[in-house]
């Protein structure tokens, strides 16, 4: 037998290997989610994430500098607030937990990107991402509403805002409410495909957002489809969202790839807090190498056509990649 081609030859070494790899990981590509919460001197571990916490804002500078240390150039903030109400009104209070979280971070950490998440789930008493009326979510109200939180962040001095709601037309709504207001170079990056997805379970715990009933598949996307990704994408897109984002991103690989080779903008994926307790939990009985299968699943994300990843694991990688 006479192999004319072999593939091989380019496997040969370590440093031949890294002269022909196509993908490489860059803390930069990296956005860390950060959960604050009411009261003092708290740094809270949640159960079904092991190395992620809960912080209370007092703590919030030192954990920070840390974050911008390793070379992370963003947070993702979710709020987990004192009390709720049938109107999430503390989402959109200027003196919120987000609110107050993002003017500690902007004076402790300049430099650091403040994205925050917007939506009202952790903050309605019945745990919907929107008003509810008749057992229905209420799209055009909870808009309004949407809108008022972003602008609140944004005026405590959130660099960007990420809307997570899933309501239609929610990205034009803040889009109007945030240039009316004089912050037109404040950028939006919309959770564009997200889908009603199981592995948001251990954030639903972190950010104590689960639906008291029913649950979001009258707004959050069916797993099965991807043409109305596409869709949904491009509304945004025309709405003014300057970032898209796939979410979860590991059951989605498919889905990234096409719409980054369909639209071409910068693209978010959302490496949920269910794909984060998954590696965590079987490298903890020891029947993954943690380090391994996380820069893997990770570069996979990136070679599907992830331009930033959001991920629980963003320190951990931070520090691999500077030691390597
Ligand atoms: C809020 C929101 C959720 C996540 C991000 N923003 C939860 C949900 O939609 O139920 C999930 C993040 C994760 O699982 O890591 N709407």
């Amino acid at each position: 037998m006479e192999v004319i081609k072999r593939p091989r030859r380019l496997r040969y070494n370590t440093t031949v290997r890294e002269m022909v790899r196509e993908t490489c990981l860059d803390v930069k590509d990296l956005i860390y989610p950060l959960f604050v919460a009411h009261g003092e001197n708290i740094k809270q571990e949640i159960d079904s994430m092991p190395g992620v916490y809960r912080y209370s804002i007092d703590r919030l500078p030192e954990e920070v500098k840390e974050i911008r240390e390793l070379g992370i150039p963003a947070v993702l903030l979710f709020g987990v607030p004192a009390s709720k109400d049938e109107f999430g009104s503390e989402a959109y209070s200027d003196d919120g937990i987000v609110q107050r979280a993002v003017r500690v971070i902007k004076e402790a950490e300049p430099s650091l990107v403040v994205i925050t998440d917007v939506c009202l789930c952790a903050y309605t008493s019945h745990g919907h991402c929107g008003v509810v009326r008749n057992g229905r979510i209420e799209n055009d109200e909870t808009v309004k509403l949407i809108a008022r939180t972003a602008l609140s962040h944004v005026k405590a001095g959130a660099d960007m805002v990420a809307p997570s709601d899933m309501m239609d037309g929610r990205v034009r709504g803040i889009r109007q409410l945030l240039d009316g207001e004089g912050f037109s170079h404040v950028p939006v990056m919309a959770y564009s495909a997200k889908y009603a997805s199981s592995f948001y379970g251990p954030f639903r715990e972190a950010a104590h957002s689960a639906p008291m009933f029913g649950d979001r598949r009258s707004y959050q996307m069916d797993p099965a489809n991807s043409n109305e990704a596409m869709r949904e994408i491009e509304l945004d897109i025309l709405e003014g969202a300057d970032i898209i984002m796939v979410k979860p991103a590991l059951a989605y690989l498919d889905v990234i790839r096409r719409a980054k080779d369909r639209f071409g903008v910068p693209l978010a994926a959302y490496n949920v807090s269910g794909e984060y307790s998954m590696i965590k939990a079987a490298a903890s009985m020891g029947f993954l190498d943690e380090k391994t299968s996380v820069l893997e699943a990770l570069t996979s994300i990136k070679r599907a056509g992830a331009d930033l990843i959001i991920t629980y694991h963003a320190k951990e990688v931070a520090r691999w990649l500077t030691t390597r």
